[in-house]
This record gives C-alpha cells, sequence and structure tokens, in this order.
C-alpha cells in the first residue's frame, strides 16, 4: 500500500539537495545540441501548493526553501535553480522533480515520468498539464501509472542513449533499498552510460533495519563498476531518536565536474540555512580504479 504523500515535506532540505544535484545533471547534458532522454522513476505530483493542509502540517520548507529567499547565489548551478523556483516560490508554490526537468529540458528532449499513487498519478497530470501550456516540450513529456523500477527497466534503454534517471523512491519499505539496487544493476545492464541520481534519507538508529539496508543499497551500487560519488546534506545531529536527520545523493556515471558545482552550490545553501547544517561529497568509486 502506498501511504507517502509529497506535498507534506515539499520544499525541505532533501528536495534542497535532491534538485540542485538533478539540475546540475540536466545543465551538464544542455551543453551539447544533441538531444537526451530522462527518467523519473518516483515523480510525485509535479507541485505542491505550501498552503496546502498537507505543506502546512510541519511546514518543512521554512527550514528549506525558505531560507534561500533572500539569497543571491555566486554559484551557477544554485543561479539555475533559484531562476526556476524563486517565481513559483512567489506564487506558493514548490515545483517538484517533474517541473523542475519540464522547465530545465529543450524542445529536442524527451523526458518519462512514473507515478504509482491513484491519487498522486492525477494530480500529476493535471499539474503538468497546466505546466506544459508554458513550455514547448509538452509532446515530449511521457507520463506513466505504473511501477517506476519495473519501466525503468522496460524503457532503456532509450534511443537516443544520452540521458540520465532520478530515482526517488519513499522508502516506506524496508524491501525498496533491495528493488533500487536490482533495478540499477539491470538497467546499468541495458543502459550502461546513463547518469542516475538515486537519493537516500540519512535517519537515525531508531530506523537501525533501514540504516543498514542504506548502507547496503550504497554499497552495492558504488560497487557495480561505474565511477560514482556520495553527497550528503545533514540538518542536524545523528542522535538515536533524530529521524531523519539529512539525506544523500549517490550519483552514478557523475558529469564532469558535477562534484564542483553541486560542492559550491550547497556550500552557500549551507550557510544560508544555518550552523546545525553541513555538507559533505565522497567519492565512492573511480570507473578506472
Ligand atoms: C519522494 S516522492 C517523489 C518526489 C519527486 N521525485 C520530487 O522530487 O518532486 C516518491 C513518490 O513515489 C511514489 N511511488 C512509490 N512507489 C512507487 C513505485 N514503485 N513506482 C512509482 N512511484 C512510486 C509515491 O507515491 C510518491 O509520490
Amino acid at each position: 500500500m502506498l501511504s507517502y504523500r509529497h506535498a507534506f515535506h515539499a520544499g525541505n532540505h532533501a528536495d534542497i539537495l535532491k534538485h540542485l544535484t538533478w539540475l546540475g545533471v540536466i545543465s551538464h547534458l544542455k551543453q551539447k545540441t544533441k538531444p537526451f532522454v530522462v527518467f523519473d522513476t518516483h515523480a510525485g505530483a509535479g507541485e505542491y501548493p505550501l498552503s496546502s493542509e498537507q505543506a502546512l502540517m510541519n511546514r518543512e520548507f521554512d527550514s528549506g526553501i525558505a531560507r534561500l529567499e533572500n539569497l543571491t547565489p555566486a554559484s551557477a548551478l544554485l543561479n539555475d535553480y533559484q531562476t526556476i523556483v524563486n517565481p513559483l516560490w512567489q506564487a506558493g508554490i514548490y515545483p517538484g522533480s517533474p517541473v523542475i526537468t519540464t522547465m530545465a529540458m529543450r524542445g529536442q528532449d524527451t523526458a518519462h515520468m512514473m507515478e504509482l499513487h491513484p491519487t498522486e498519478f492525477p494530480a500529476l497530470q493535471k499539474n503538468m498539464s497546466e505546466q506544459n501550456k508554458q513550455t514547448p516540450t509538452s509532446a515530449n513529456v511521457h507520463l506513466h501509472y505504473r511501477d517506476g523500477f519495473e519501466a525503468l527497466i522496460a524503457l532503456t534503454p532509450p534511443t537516443p542513449n544520452r540521458g540520465a534517471v532520478l530515482i526517488d523512491p519513499p522508502y516506506e519499505q524496508k524491501s525498496e533499498y533491495e528493488k533500487v539496487t536490482q533495478s540499477v544493476d539491470a538497467m546499468f545492464r541495458r543502459w550502461h552510460n546513463a547518469q542516475v541520481v538515486l537519493w537516500y534519507p540519512l535517519l537515525s538508529d531508531r530506523a537501525k533495519d533501514k540504516v543498514l539496508a542504506c548502507q547496503t543499497m550504497i554499497n552495492s551500487v558504488s560497487k557495480l563498476g561505474k565511477t560514482c560519488f556520495s553527497a550528503e546534506l545533514t540538518v542536524a545531529p545523528n542522535t538515536y531518536d533524530a529521524g531523519m536527520y539529512g539525506s544523500g545523493v549517490c550519483v552514478v556515471n557523475p558529469s564532469w565536474q558535477l562534484d564542483e558545482h553541486l560542492t559550491q552550490a550547497m556550500k552557500e545553501v549551507c550557510k544560508a540555512m544555518g550552523e546545525s547544517t553541513h555538507f559533505s561529497l565522497n567519492w565512492l568509486k573511480h570507473e578506472n580504479s
């Protein structure tokens, strides 16, 4: 059963790390005029009104995107992010990965977005049809009401085979960590040059089983023989009862200098978000090592 609703968390610290990384990947793909194909395996509703009952429940955006409101970015990546996010934030909306992708991609590029929740999928359809009125890419944005893990195998390798995958499961079930590993492994056997951005939560020891499952997942993905790094943002000390004290992204086949661009952007983010916020980036594997 799917119960996770991203509206409760929209615009929080995890969204900032994940969406900056994803935008960094897309920005690099855009350096060539050749088209690319991107996949969003767990798309959510597309965008989130911050005045909704869900968003206002814990106001997670207050300690996230709201902290960046008055920032004048020095980093090009953060500037790209602000250019997309700020006008929507002014309108009381936080864009999810589907809207960010659609606003960043060009007319020649293609996106496949998967969502399995029976009410999130119609919301995604509605939000994206409104969104697509303003962009030239609507014909190339494909929304799928299906399992993102299954679709990732069924729809890859794409033509052309330049592109990237965002994997952002809710991890409600411990089994999702293992599913990610299996899907990424199977996908790379079909599409060896895909770039992957895999988001994961940093949970305190209260959720020990999930902590171990997550470590196993990152360890397994780093052993697939591809260059990869992990980048983590923590927003609280890792005490036993902290719950989710931060999150990370594991980036496989990262584009050139993504590590530097992300680090520059996240330094500014951490400064704006306050003293308890820390960013780190670690290389897990270089392909030839
Ligand atoms: C963390 S949210 C996605 C947020 C979105 N990627 C963003 O950044 O705006 C995870 C979503 O995955 C959906 N979901 C859960 N299991 C799924 C599956 N097997 N396939 C596709 N979607 C799934 C949930 O309904 C939820 O909307």
